[in-house]
């Protein structure tokens, strides 16, 4: 019989595993008395693990109610309506108690033996996420093909380049880490798919992040259940994500918007120089408009309160954009006279460029949640 912890209260708790599975029934047993075992020779007993389990037709939660009955430190949540790893794992997270929360699978290819490493790290060096991963200096994935490694590799470099955030660790992807509850704004997640880290790191802010290298080994038994449809799923999660790739999607229509404004209005006989400025309002507007409704849906210029407010402030970060897209489009007009059509469209990617750094700057600032909870 497993001892347990009477003083373990809620409250006490500094650890919880949360385990989600689906047809796990012939590791679920043997995994959840290797946590237990782990955790207690290295002198961790005030711990929980949660098992989210989708009501598995192999009867998975059977196996772990059993477990749970010899220990109260096991709890088993069985979703019955509902399926989806990274949704499992928010229901874990919902009813953690501890100070610290850890995932896993539940099919031995996350090592038990790394909780205590992940958890002594994230008190010793205070971070807020610690990712176990296959990537850092010393880390490696156990009997993959050429083609799995190479995906996994061009999706990370995928996630770091739509969601920069998602950088601050080499395995953005990763389903084994452990994450500060506190840290956690729960409101803030809308996991789709299973990439739940992908989420937590693309949607908090300031958050310290450490990796620790592990071994991602072979399934002990039963089968993965990440079909062919996760790769467009990942795709959609990263798109959906990314800042970045909204905002250059609205800046593209915007172009196109400023040089349809300023072709009519020339074609109307309007002066070169209003057509231009013409051309750029609208474009202002229009992007505002774009970014409001999409890009920033959650929280755009979240201080600043009032459409007109946000509107003139949107202005602001125009400026130096709208000024150098009209200055080059003068000089081209005038120097060499080209069409002002195309030294409008010079001056718009001019403008860009040199909006830039500060654009990143606001994007950066922007992907962060505020617990803002409109979607
Ligand atoms: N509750 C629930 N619902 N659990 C699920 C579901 C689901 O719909 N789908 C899978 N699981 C459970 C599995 O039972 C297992 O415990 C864990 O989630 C991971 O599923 P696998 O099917 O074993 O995924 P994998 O091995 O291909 O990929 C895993 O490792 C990768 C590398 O760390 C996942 O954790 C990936 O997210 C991760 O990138
Ligand atoms: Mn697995």
């Amino acid at each position: 019989m497993w001892k347990t912890m009477s003083t373990c209260n809620g409250s006490d708790v500094i650890l919880t595993v949360v385990i989600p599975t689906y047809n796990e029934a012939d590791n679920i047993g043997s995994m959840l008395d290797s946590v237990r075992r782990v955790l207690e020779s290295n002198g961790i007993e005030c711990f929980e693990i949660i098992v989210v389990d989708d009501d598995s037709p192999d009867g998975t939660h059977r196996v772990a109610e059993e477990k749970a009955k010899e220990d109260p430190r096991i709890r088993v949540i069985v979703r019955r309506k509902e399926r989806g790893l990274a949704k499992a794992v928010l229901e874990g997270f919902r009813n953690a108690r501890g100070e610290y929360i850890a995932v896993m699978d539940a099919d031995f290819q996350h090592p038990p033996e790394l909780l205590p490493v992940l958890l002594r790290r994230a008190i010793e060096d205070r971070a807020d996420i610690v990712v176990a991963s296959r990537y850092s200096k010393g880390g490696g994935v156990e009997g993959w093909s050429r083609t799995r490694l190479f995906m996994s590799r061009f999706s990370s470099i995928l996630a770091r380049l739509l969601v920069p955030r998602s950088g601050r660790t080499s395995d953005p992807m990763s389903g084994f880490f452990l994450v500060r509850r506190s840290a956690l704004n729960l409101d803030c997640l809308r996991p789709r798919g299973y990439k739940i880290l992908l989420e937590i790191l693309a949607r908090s802010g300031d958050v310290r992040v450490i990796d620790v290298p592990y071994v991602f080994r072979r399934r002990r038994s039963g089968s993965s259940k990440l079909g062919p449809g996760v790769m467009l799923d990942y795709i959609l999660h990263l798109m959906n994500l990314s800042i970045i790739a909204k905002f250059m999607l609205v800046g593209g229509s915007g172009a196109l918007v400023n040089l349809g404004v300023m072709k009519m209005a020339l074609e109307y006989g309007v002066l070169v120089d209003i057509s231009s400025i013409l051309g750029i309002e609208t474009s202002i507007i229009w992007n505002y408009i774009l970014h409001e409704k999409f890009t920033f849906r959650y929280n755009f210029m979240g201080r600043l309160k009032g459409s007109l407010y946000r509107l003139l402030g949107y202005h602001y970060t125009s400026i130096a954009g709208s000024v150098t897209t009209y200055g080059v489009m003068r000089i081209l007009y005038t120097l060499i006279n080209l069409n002002p059509i195309i030294a409008q469209a010079i001056g718009i990617l001019t403008g860009f460029m040199v909006n830039y750094k500060s654009s990143r700057r606001l994007v950066w600032r922007m992907e962060v949640c505020r617990g803002n909870t409109r979607d």
